[in-house]
């Protein structure tokens, strides 16, 4: 009987087993990514894959909930405004993983640009700083506040290399130079995404906007760019390549077009060096209408052939409008478009949807705000950052501060306010800043009387820290100027109070480099903070009194004239050197790149080059840096080149590295680079790189336009 009851239970368990169905491979977490993938895609509808290339832009979590629920979304774009509460973003997460057929979960991207809560400089006040390892950590902090908010993909960074100063979004990138956009954009993306993109405390790094985004003819957004393929290549596109190699899972392409081909349907770029150069395998996300707009770049005739020409040059989302969604089936049936395109994109999306671990554990512990949010860490952070990346651009001595002023005070538009987070203010609550006065007032020892405001103007203040600069709305996406000076007469409230007689430490705050030659005869001291973040005050105050001794060096040219622009320290030689000038100025720069000054001072000697460069052995370029000052400080050591002959003309000067190091008063470090082949080599006259023998000039000093010469040979 007993045998009997065994068996019939047995057979029992096998049928019950046998009548479950087997979990789909594609929800087995132990299979690798791409077996998921194509076990998904082989069981998705043509409607659910093109809902995987349709990014919405959430307004209203209740209003999105639909299309979440149907597959016609397959992830958010969040702003500001209308930025979801975690809870509001797990129930949408919820809705795809738990009510859609097939239970592909959502990604949620926000532009991260300089923090998330905790507002860090802006990216181009960053690359002041020329500490990559700074703006990595400051990355992370940032990573850590956005994903505990519930936000998958950062759309940063912006490595557009930019040389423009009118184009309002020259504040996003890191300069004019390539190989600081490289830096600090690998810098960025290692910084979000970590060691493990399945972590809780990272984010997805989106880089943007691919390509030539920097370009604009005039300064003015959205504009063409004439770009060669030689220019994309050996400005545009290496800080992508950068990112790519440093493991970026998205790329947003921008809104120019170049030459006659938008970015945004460029086969050349999205795919033959995107993909094919560079084997990229994330996924590609327009910016925002950016697929629409092919129509008033007048490539497309209608939503159907701007969605074809998009999808099959290689954007594999379409950000915030819907031609994707509403007009590929038509145009597939028509044969304009192959399902195998359509496949290739959505198999990308589903492969960065695997690796950023949304399939396993889509959901956000709302319980992270609490340990991550605007911590005192993350504020100390932001500090050391904004003080890290102010410029000292003039000193008479009046600074430091030696805190026996009997009064001070703080003047201009910045002296109360917390327009101080640039134009991408992330989800910053405003009133979580620290303004100058409060800085200064906290900052200032017993008995100097801090004087607030215009209060400053009437008297005659021992010193006044006069808080001038452009506001957070005067630059960013779609906000050029045709004039870089300071505006609203603030450099006659300059000249007023510098005449009464008090000594005057000017404070700029930008987000491009300005034109502040009028202001310099009425000015004992000089420095550029950007747009510093949430601990603004306090950092400036730590520069003021000399607590931080300001290391800063300037990431863009900041020029005499609107004139000059666009303006930057490695253009090509003329074949006329000598009449590089306007017949009504002087053609330098007011300040070169890699310009700054210290509390200290540095002396460079003993520059030496050791060994040849060829493509087995490097060169060793050695210099002695000297603190000949009275107090430790930063200083950034920045190695040049000149290519004197070669088959294609090469800039008049390249940086090739830089170090940030610190020295007590008195000390002496030798700091040496390793030259590389990779460093000299030039694109050939057929695009390839080539290292071409000869002699090259090398630099080793504190700016662009200072240091000690050599000469170096590749063999
Ligand atoms: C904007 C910007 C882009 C941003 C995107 C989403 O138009 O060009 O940088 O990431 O839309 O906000």
């Amino acid at each position: 009987m007993k045998k009997v009851l065994a068996t019939l239970i047995f057979t029992a368990a096998v049928l019950t087993l046998s009548a479950a169905p087997a979990t789909p491979k594609y929800k087995d977490p132990a299979r690798k990514t791409d077996e998921r993938v194509e076990d998904l895609l082989g069981r998705m509808t043509l409607q659910e894959k093109l809902g995987q290339l349709s990014q919405t832009l959430l307004a209203s979590p209740a209003d999105a909930m639909a299309g979440v629920k149907d597959g016609s979304t397959g992830s958010f774009c969040c702003v500001k405004s209308h930025l979801p509460s975690v809870a509001d973003r797990n129930a949408l997460q919820r809705a795809a993983v738990e009510q859609s057929r097939l239970g592909i979960p959502l990604y949620f991207g926000f532009d991260v640009i300089h923090g998330f809560k905790t507002l860090f400089p802006t990216p181009l006040g960053m690359a002041a700083s020329w500490d990559p390892g700074l703006v990595k950590q400051a990355a992370v902090a940032a990573a850590a506040e956005g994903a505990s908010w519930g936000m998958d993909i950062a759309f940063s960074p912006m490595v557009d290399v930019s040389r423009d100063a009118r184009w309002g979004r020259i504040s996003e990138c890191f300069g004019e130079d390539v190989l600081m956009n490289r830096r600090f954009g690998r810098a960025c993306v290692e910084g979000y995404q970590g060691t493990d993109l399945k972590n809780k405390l990272s984010m997805g790094s989106c880089v943007k906007h691919f390509v030539g985004y920097g370009a604009a003819l005039g300064g003015r957004d959205y504009q063409f760019t004439e770009l060669s393929e030689r220019a994309l290549r050996e400005t545009y596109l290496p800080s992508f390549h950068e990112c790519i190699e440093a493991g970026a899972v998205s790329v947003m392409s921008a809104f120019n077009d170049i030459s006659g081909s938008p970015a945004s349907a460029n086969p050349f770029t999205l795919t033959k060096v995107l993909r094919g150069e560079w084997g990229f395998r994330g996924f590609v996300l327009s910016d925002w209408d950016a697929v629409y707009e092919l129509e008033m770049h007048g490539i497309a005739g209608d939503d159907a052939q701007a969605a074809v020409a998009a999808l099959s040059a290689g954007v594999d989302i379409e950000m915030k409008t819907k031609t994707y969604i509403s007009t590929l089936e038509k145009s597939l049936a028509e044969k304009k478009i192959d399902i195998k395109t359509i496949d290739e994109a959505v198999r990308r999306v589903l492969r960065v949807k695997f690796d950023l671990g949304l399939f396993d554990d889509p959901y956000t512990d709302e319980s992270l705000q609490k340990t991550q949010i605007k911590t005192d860490e993350k504020k100390a952070l932001s500090r050391k950052a904004a003080g890290e990346c102010m410029v000292l651009l003039k000193n008479n001595g009046v600074l430091p501060l030696k805190g026996k002023e009997r009064n001070i005070a703080v003047i201009g538009n910045w002296a109360n306010c917390l327009d101080i987070f640039g134009w991408w203010t992330g989800a910053v609550d405003e009133r979580d800043g620290v303004t100058v006065m409060q800085g200064i007032a906290a900052a200032a020892p017993k008995g100097t009387q801090v004087i607030n405001g215009s209060m400053g103007r009437m008297m005659k203040p021992e010193v006044a820290v006069v808080c001038v600069g452009e506001s957070g709305s005067m630059f960013g996406e779609d906000h050029n100027r045709s004039d870089i000076t300071l505006p609203w007469g603030q450099a006659e409230m300059i000249r007023q109070i510098k005449e009464r007689g008090s000594k005057v430490v000017a404070v700029v705050f930008n987000g491009r480099p300005l034109a502040l030659e009028e202001i310099m005869p009425y000015v004992d001291a000089l420095v550029i903070a950007w747009h510093p973040g949430s601990e603004s005050g306090n950092a400036l105050a730590d520069v003021l009194y000399g607590k931080v001794n300001p290391s800063g060096k300037l990431p863009v040219t900041f020029p005499r004239s609107t004139g000059q622009v666009p303006l930057f320290y490695c253009d090509r030689p003329s074949g006329r050197p000598d009449k590089d000038t306007y017949i009504d100025m002087d053609a330098k720069p007011l300040f070169p790149f890699g310009f700054g000054l210290s509390y200290t001072t540095f002396d460079y000697s003993d520059l030496t080059v050791a060994g040849n460069v060829d493509a087995k052995s490097e060169a060793t370029v050695s210099v002695t840096v000297t603190n000949t000052g009275k107090a430790a400080g930063k200083e950034v050591v920045q190695l040049y080149i000149h290519d004197k002959v070669a088959s294609v003309t090469q800039p008049d000067k390249k940086l090739i590295d830089f170090t940030k190091i610190e020295l007590a008063p008195g000390a002496s470090q030798v700091v040496t680079f390793k030259v590389t082949a990779r460093q000299l080599e030039i694109l050939g006259r057929d695009l390839k790189p080539v290292l071409e023998p000869g002699e090259f000039d090398v630099w080793a000093g504190g700016s662009s336009e200072s240091g000690l010469h050599a000469l170096l040979t590749a063999k």
